[in-house]
């Protein structure tokens, strides 16, 4: 897999030049520097899996045969839209979410000469996934299809977002039932359906004959977006690229339902009164909570019995293009570093 980097990081390049030369806009010097920097500083950034699994999967299909240069060009192209639209959803998350730090940097907004202009250069990055798709996919047979893929999931995941912003407001209501709902639409969607339904596009399958049963999808979403919840709080920095903001944000995390699970009344108050709160005392007092419900203990035994059965759910499912999925996820939780 770590190969495969160097070739995916070329064609990233390529639909750069493509983009900052697209015919259809005349640009001026200081709009095409400002592109630029702005896609080398939001869409290259991440572990880039979500690009990869296209890769992956679409190789799974192919079983055997080796890839022309073509398709493992347009499987690349694919991977990068991906990139290209979580670039699009983080900038405007974080944003939303007051975070200062993404990827190790600050996030693109609170550069001194961006700020809000970070929501047009949201819009740009969705617009360029068009454009890339209508580059390289018009004329294939399943360009529409692959239109309403990234139509219907940028609007489960935007709605996704849409319930993690408002769950704040009924605070007496976070459950488990209600995250399982926000991680399932503001995470599993694009992360893990998107790749993998493209690979099947690309290949000539029909999404509603193939994946008509999406519960491995959000099975993985759940994995991952429940250590990203554990990793806001516990995670080292350096490590992880950002600094937390979920107990500030007053955000449904998986922490906080757990705590509210096992706390008594008078930690129910507790929590109630000081979560959701931009101040450091607060915080604090969440955190110590957190120490003396044993949060960390509860993660570690729900982590390594979800990872069991995640494994085989993985390893042994119909599909070969779910199968390969496999080193990524095995990478994804030993690198701990997330989107
Ligand atoms: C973001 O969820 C999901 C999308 C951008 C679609 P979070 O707000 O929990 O993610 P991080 O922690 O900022 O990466
Ligand atoms: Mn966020
Ligand atoms: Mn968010």
């Amino acid at each position: 897999m770590s190969d495969l980097k160097p070739k995916f990081m070329e064609v990233y390049s390529m639909l750069k030049s493509e983009i900052l030369q697209d015919p259809a806009f005349e640009s001026t010097e200081a709009s095409r520097q400002w592109v630029e920097h702005m896609l080398d500083y939001n869409v290259p950034k991440g572990k880039l899996y979500r690009g990869m699994i296209v890769i992956l999967s679409y190789k799974a299909l192919k079983e055997g045969t080796e890839l022309s240069n073509e398709e493992f060009f347009l499987a690349c192209v694919l991977g990068w839209c991906i990139e290209w639209l979580q670039a699009y959803l983080l900038v405007l998350d974080d944003i939303m979410d007051n975070s200062h730090v993404r990827r190790g940097q600050p996030c693109w907004f609170r550069q001194p000469k961006v700020g809000l202009i970070a929501i047009n250069d949201g819009i740009l990055l969705r617009n360029h996934v068009t454009r890339i798709l209508r580059n390289h996919f018009k004329g294939k047979p399943y360009y529409v299809d692959l239109l309403d893929l990234f139509n219907e999931v940028e609007f489960q995941t935007s709605s996704g977002e849409l319930i993690d912003l408002i769950s704040g407001l009924e605070r007496e209501n976070y459950s488990l039932p209600v995250y399982h709902r926000i991680v399932e639409y503001k995470s599993a969607y694009y992360s893990f359906y998107l790749p993998v339904a493209c690979a099947l596009l690309m290949a000539g399958e029909n999404l509603d004959k193939h994946v008509k049963e999406k519960g491995i999808f959000i099975e993985l979403g759940d994995y991952f977006q429940i250590q990203d919840d554990y990793l806001d709080c516990y995670g080292d920095p350096e490590v992880i690229g950002k600094v937390g903001t979920d107990i500030e944000d007053g955000k449904c995390s998986w922490l906080v339902v757990k705590a509210l699970e096992c706390a008594n009344e008078e930690q129910k108050k507790l929590l109630y009164e000081n979560y959701g709160k931009a101040d450091a005392e607060c915080v604090t007092k969440v955190k110590e909570l957190y120490k003396v419900l044993d949060l960390q203990g509860i993660y570690a035994e729900y982590e390594s019995k979800s990872f069991e059965k995640l494994a085989k759910s993985i390893k042994t499912h119909p599909s070969k293009a779910i199968q390969a999925l496999w080193p990524i996820c095995a990478k994804g939780r030993s690198m701990a570093v997330k989107r």
